[in-house]
């Protein structure tokens, strides 16, 4: 996946390709290049491997101008991250493109195009396509034209921009599969993978649907649907704030974002319940009715999002007594699965654009489910457009690669969606209200377990000479577990794995030594004993045990066993306020180890590929 910015104007618009770009980073940045049209009329482009950074110093040294431009940020998939492979990709300095998703079939299109003496400069599959639009432009075909055809030919996903220097101040952007957004200005059309990176320029978007092209001039936007009908899709004004990339005196928007939780949770509660109930139609309109019918429920999701969708199934099972499984959105697309009578398929997602979450949704649109819901932190993308119901987490725009308050929010949706199948499955007014004010706690002691920073820091030196940590966890702590070493893992490249404590001595253990630091999420519940005799067991074996145990636990810090108490009471809530020092820890390991926090290597925040 990666991140595409496109501008046509009456004046230089090279500041708002590479500030677009800047916003754009979290989808990708191993290289990031622009292309623009100048005066003359001669295709410009510098391109770098490394991050939008250094594409700037770049321009800084040798600036461009141009009033038509495209430019990318890139995570590589096809061919390795270098300037060969960096976008815009062009044909002979007459077309260049940029481009998002993957085109499947790109080694047959490639030898076709090569038969035909066309040449490839770089490993991409992307090169493929401004190979055929040169093709088809060969043949008489005019710009427009010649894109409807080559998308015809392509399989897989894109978003693309192109720019032709045949017609200079026209840009034409397409889309299937990947998301692509047109911003209006005055005198001026942008086009970008998403709204945040042009928040600077405007507030006035149109989404692209699926298989639309937009023919873009500075003062004339066309936009055509999949049929070349020329469509009017409808305008929407954003109300996200620009100042968000503001990092508020914190070193990393990492650390902003986890300290910003408790703001995040009290958003996401705020007008979804009173006092007592949760507000059902806060899931759409007819959601009570569905809820009232619903028997079973799918979760799909990936990442951090699936791990909520784990907690998730164990709440729903004990309180709502609905059965619940939950599936990885990349798995469950491409097996066959048995779907039980009035089933409801819930996708969980903060972007809303991660492409297997979204294929996996767009396979159960007729596969029998009896409706669908997307909880998701983006408003207008592609799950909740594509969703019968939609609740909206509003953690606000998470950029740190590594999720933390978007997960934390996707809990508390869950949570309430929980309550809202429940009451419609004979749970009482009295139990109802007993977990609405559960929820209504949870900023406060969000913030409490904040207040043991400190302590977390301190521990996290003990593991920053470490390759290897086990995270143990019972019931529904051992997905807190798999969430606590997925952050270690992803930012400070430490290898963490989670298990459920009981499984230790089924291979696991034989793992344990001094340098295979230990840690437990030990709450105060029905298995602390049992967890307990699992940590007995680590401990024999030389293991270096770091627990994280509630109040009144009983467990203490001895030799080789640091117990750190955050304080919490034991109920439905402490899947969240456990997960919160394992974001610390795996922050300040990250930090001691130098790492790059908010863009560990290889990742990316929207991962629109499979
Ligand atoms: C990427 C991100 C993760 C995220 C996952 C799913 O891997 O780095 O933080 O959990 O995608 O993304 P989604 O937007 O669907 O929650």
């Amino acid at each position: 996946m990666c991140g595409i910015v496109g501008a046509v104007a009456k004046k230089d618009i090279c500041p708002v390709l590479l500030e677009g770009l800047q916003r754009l980073e979290y989808r990708g940045y191993d290289s990031a290049g622009f292309a623009v049209i100048d005066s003359d009329k001669k295709l410009q482009r510098i391109r770098i491997k490394g991050k939008v950074e250094k594409l700037q110093e770049q321009y800084r040294l040798s600036p461009l101008r141009g009033t038509t431009g495209i430019a990318h940020t890139r995570w590589a998939t096809h061919g390795k991250p270098s300037i060969k492979n960096a976008h815009p990709h062009t044909y002979k300095n007459q077309l260049a493109l940029v481009h998002n998703g993957i085109i499947e079939n790109h080694h047959k299109l490639r030898e076709e195009l090569i038969s035909l003496g066309f040449e490839f400069n770089s490993d991409t599959d992307t090169e493929v396509i401004v190979n055929a639009i040169s093709n088809e432009l060969n043949s008489d075909t005019d710009f427009l034209a010649a894109i409807f055809k080559v998308m015809k030919l392509l399989e897989g996903a894109y978003a693309l921009g192109v720019l032709n220097i045949d017609e200079p101040g026209r840009l034409i952007a397409a889309r299937k599969g990947s998301p692509l957004v047109i911003g209006i200005g005055v005198d001026q059309y942008f086009v970008a993978s998403d709204v945040f990176a042009l928040l600077p320029a405007t507030q006035k978007f149109i989404y692209l649907e699926e298989g639309d092209v937009a023919d873009i001039r500075a003062n004339k936007l066309t936009i055509y649907n999949k049929n070349k009908k020329i469509v009017d899709r409808p305008i929407h004004v954003s109300e996200s704030t620009v100042d968000i990339t503001d990092k508020q005196g914190y070193r990393h928007y990492m650390m902003k974002e986890i300290f910003y939780q408790p703001d995040a949770i009290s958003n996401t509660l705020k007008g979804r319940s009173t006092k007592d109930q949760v507000i059902t139609e806060e899931f759409g309109e007819n959601a009570k009715q569905i809820f009232s019918k619903t028997e079973c429920i799918k979760i799909v999701a990936c990442g951090t999002s699936y791990h909520a969708g784990l907690i998730a199934a164990f709440w729903m099972e004990k309180i709502a007594n609905i059965h619940c499984q939950v599936e990885i959105a990349s798995e469950y697309r491409y097996r066959k699965s048995v779907i039980l009578d009035n089933t409801l398929f819930v996708t969980v997602s903060q972007s809303g654009e991660t492409a297997d979450t979204l294929a996996a949704l767009r396979s159960a649109g007729d596969a029998g489910y009896l409706s669908t819901l997307a909880i998701c932190n983006v408003d207008e993308s592609s799950l909740t457009r594509e969703s019968d119901l939609c609740f909206l987490t509003h953690a606000g725009i998470e950029i740190g690669v590594a999720s933390t308050k978007a997960f934390t929010t996707q809990l508390v949706a869950l949570f309430l969606l929980v309550i809202a199948v429940a009451k419609e499955h004979g749970l009482s007014k009295k139990d109802e209200a007993k977990l609405v004010k559960q929820l209504s706690t949870l900023p406060a002691r969000v913030s409490k377990v904040l207040e043991h920073n400190d302590a977390i820091e301190l521990m996290a030196k003990d593991f920053a000479d470490k390759n290897h940590a086990l995270f143990l966890g019972r019931g529904s702590f051992l997905s807190v577990a798999m969430e606590g070493a997925l952050k270690l893992k992803e930012i400070s490249y430490i290898h963490a794995e989670a298990y459920a404590a009981g499984e230790l001595k089924h291979g696991p253990l034989a793992l344990v030594d001094e340098d295979m630091p230990v840690v437990a999420v030990a709450p105060n519940n029905n298995l602390l004993e049992k967890l307990k005799s699992n940590l007995e067991e680590v401990k024999a074996r030389g293991g270096k045990l770091y627990i994280f145990a509630d109040e009144i636990s009983e467990v203490e810090s001895t030799n080789g066993m640091f117990v750190l108490n955050i304080n919490n009471v034991y109920d439905y809530m402490s899947p969240i306020i456990h997960t919160i020092p394992l974001q610390l820890l795996a922050y300040y390991v990250a930090v001691i180890k130098g790492a790059d926090i908010d863009q560990p290597r290889n990742l990316a925040k929207s991962v629109t590929v499979e």
